[in-house]
């Protein structure tokens, strides 16, 4: 879908379908007024009627309104602004979008701004965007006869004064963070005969032949044995596929300033491997790459953007599989650190690829690193399938991960990383064990991780409840690509 911004009076707007917005009550927002006055009070009078009473995320939408250029006007109702929580504002965007996806019109304009929905135009601007592509989104490239593609191809974010430079700048970011988004869902989406570690290593190194910005190396099996990467190694043994260490490094800015690394799980199926996981449901560990695939879309958005920042992405990849080589419960292998793991259970694999990783990425002496992992059930049962898990060894930069998801509606919730879990690790023949018991297990796998990390700033984002929906609306989300994009250029302005 094309995003563009218009300065034009809603009645002058040549396109398939205006949307302007009504407040509870029955009010008119400012473009309504305009489309009222041209129209000969033709709003107005289907108002009295009662046949919008401008409840939040109710929709009408109206045919050959007179005195109106455009074919089609989609009344939206707004609600009571002061009651308009972020939520309610989501949910009427997405009434909007459904509604006009509903609709032949090819083009469409949306009303932003104040006086016309009673929030902040650059906010309104930016979520109509990413939820735009959210509605528009299909899964089926693999369906032998794709779905019929959504008629909506372009959306102008419309305002009737000059467009502020805030608004101009959320569009054009949120275009480029809903093409990040969409390639990780259709990364995610893509099942594990597919999208294999290879695979992903070639989509990686197609993002660096289209953005000059970045470039791509892979690394194999012989060169992570050669790093000592044994953690990591010990995860892909039961695997045909072979392993790859994928980095992008995106610079934007002096090759002097330290840049943020992004480091993505990217197990490309799951099992479980010797401690096999139950059948029910395993098609989902297909998801398992979703943090590769979120640091993907986040570097392509970036380099869309063309962020003054730089940031690394690192992407270990492998799949994780039983055979008569696979790793077994009670193994004990050295990490890249030199710290011996004692892996008890063989499904507790993505702190093993992880952790390796971590020790590999203060080669690029991180300002900052951020791990992005679909790494426990037991953060889906914490936080459900609303709110992404975030652990730090700093505090203040797990503030900014937080409000950056708050900002852009991509939420996470911060759980302690006290010393008091620590020795819930602890191995009677290792230096640790890869599993902590029951209590706890998104801290206790977060803490493995902080045993990598001491020697840098790093949060970790577990993903596993936000990555993906089950169900009728099975698939990837996309996130946390927005709250990734959203921190970075966050970073940008300070
Ligand atoms: N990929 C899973 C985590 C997961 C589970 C993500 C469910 C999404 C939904 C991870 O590799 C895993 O298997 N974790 C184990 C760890 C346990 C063995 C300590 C888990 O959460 O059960
Ligand atoms: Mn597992
Ligand atoms: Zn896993």
């Amino acid at each position: 879908m094309e995003f563009s911004i218009k300065q034009s009076s809603p009645e002058k707007l040549h396109c398939g379908c205006v949307a302007v917005g009504v407040f509870d009550g029955g009010k008119l927002s400012g473009a309504a007024q305009a489309l009222d006055q041209a129209s000969g009070n033709y709003l107005g009078g289907i108002i009295a009627k009662g046949d919008m009473g401008g409840k939040a995320a109710s929709t009408l939408l109206l045919h050959k309104v007179p005195g109106i250029a455009a074919e089609r006007v989609l009344l939206v109702g707004l609600g009571k602004p002061k009651e308009v929580t972020d939520k309610v504002s989501m949910e009427i965007l997405r009434a909007a979008f459904r509604a006009l996806q509903g609709t032949p019109a090819k083009d469409a304009a949306l009303y932003c701004g104040d006086e016309n929905t009673g929030r902040d135009a650059a906010w309104v601007a930016r979520q109509a965007v990413l939820v735009a592509a959210e509605i528009a989104y299909r899964p089926d490239s693999l369906k032998s006869k794709p779905e019929k593609p959504a008629a909506l191809k372009s959306l102008a974010l419309a305002t009737m004064g000059k467009p502020s430079a805030a608004l101009k700048a959320a569009v054009g970011q949120a275009a480029a963070i809903a093409r990040g988004v969409k390639l990780t869902k259709d990364l995610g989406n893509l099942p594990g005969n597919i999208c294999t570690p290879a695979y992903l290593a070639e989509r990686a190194l197609a993002l660096a032949k289209e953005h000059k910005a970045i470039k791509t190396t892979v690394l194999e099996e012989k060169d992570m044995r050669k790093l000592g990467m044994g953690s990591l190694l010990s995860v892909t043994r039961g695997s045909e596929q072979p392993a790859k260490l994928i980095t992008l490094e995106y610079r934007g800015a002096d090759r002097k300033q330290k840049p943020v690394v992004l480091v993505g799980k990217g197990i490309t199926f799951d099992s479980g491997g010797i401690s096999l996981k139950p059948g029910a449901e395993m098609d989902e560990m297909k998801y398992d790459m979703s943090g590769a695939a979120s640091v993907l879309g986040t570097l392509q958005a970036i380099a869309e953007m063309g962020l003054p920042l730089n940031v690394t992405g690192i992407i270990p990849a492998c799949e994780n599989l039983p055979s008569g080589r696979a790793t077994k419960p009670g193994d004990i292998v050295t990490s890249m650190s030199g710290q011996t793991i004692e892996i008890l259970n063989t499904d507790a694999e993505g702190r093993l690829i992880l952790c390796d990783a971590l020790t590999y990425a203060a080669r690029f002496e991180p300002d900052t690193v951020v791990d992005i992992a679909t790494l426990t059930g037991a953060c889906v049962i914490a936080l459900g399938h609303v709110t992404s898990g975030l652990l730090s060894n700093r505090d203040d930069l797990a503030k900014e991960l937080l409000a950056a998801g708050e900002q852009i509606y991509d939420r996470a919730w911060q759980l302690p990383l006290y010393e008091e879990y620590q020795p819930q690790l602890d191995s009677n023949f290792a230096d640790m064990q890869n599993i902590g018991g029951r209590p706890a297990g998104t801290i206790t796998a977060a803490c493995f991780l902080s045993r990598f990390t001491r020697d840098y700033r790093w949060a970790h984002l577990d993903i596993a409840g936000t990555a993906w929906k089950s169900g009728k609306e099975k698939g990837a989300t996309g996130r946390p690509v927005p709250l990734l994009a959203q921190f970075l250029i966050n970073r940008v302005a300070k």
